[in-house]
């Protein structure tokens, strides 16, 4: 199914677009965001990482891939992407289902991908029907690992996955349907 553009208190998660691009490259170009992140990103980013990344996604979305691909945007601001979160839910590989990432400045005003990855798991339960996904970080990434347990992943155990800064000791979590509700009714 098509990205629905969804909403939380804050922000506006809005389909990934061609004109994002700029405002990727700018707040992704960050090795403090690209160091948590797996080996598969390029780093050193290149000057057009950002255009060839976009265009690449639209590319796959339009050949009929599955992947939901929302950038981040800040309600009542000037509509720029200031982070993205994706989501693969057929995907098998050890990265998991989904990815996020936050521009810096936004870092640690609590709640700000807490808020981005609920509204996501609500897509994937309620719109979707999936039964479960899985996710995983590297096991040095605390911030990630922190939305993931306010957000209902359960840890299943650790994976070997490269990331940036030398990190292969991953943690892998699932996330399951049933817990998403009963935490929803809570
Ligand atoms: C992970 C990331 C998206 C978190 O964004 P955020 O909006 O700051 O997240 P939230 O505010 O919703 O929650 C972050 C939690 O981690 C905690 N946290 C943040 N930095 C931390 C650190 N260095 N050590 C321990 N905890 C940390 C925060 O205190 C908060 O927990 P709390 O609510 O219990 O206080 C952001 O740090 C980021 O983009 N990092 C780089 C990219 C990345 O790591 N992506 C994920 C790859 S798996």
């Amino acid at each position: 199914m098509p990205t629905p553009q969804l909403e939380t208190e804050r922000l506006i998660l809005r389909p990934l677009a061609m004109s994002d691009a700029p405002a990727i490259q700018r707040h992704f170009d960050n090795w403090n965001i690209i160091r948590h992140l797996s080996t598969v990103v390029p780093w050193p980013y290149p000057a057009d990482g950002a255009e060839t990344f976009v265009r690449t996604q639209l590319d796959k979305i339009s050949a009929g891939e599955e992947i939901n691909h929302w950038v981040l945007v800040l309600k009542g601001g000037d509509g720029e992407a200031i982070g993205n979160v994706h989501f693969r839910p057929r995907a098998s590989g050890a990265k998991g289902n989904r990815g996020f990432w936050l521009a810096e400045p936004y870092w640690g005003r609590g709640l700000m991908m807490t808020e981005a990855v609920t509204a996501v798991n609500d897509f994937a339960f309620l719109t979707l029907g999936l039964d479960h996904f899985y996710v995983s970080n590297a096991a040095t990434n605390e911030a990630s690992r922190r939305v993931k347990q306010k957000t209902g992943a359960e840890f299943v155990g650790f994976i070997e996955l490269a990331h940036h800064d030398g990190q292969t000791k991953s943690e892998k979590w699932i996330v399951r349907r049933e817990a998403w509700l009963g935490r929803r009714l809570d």
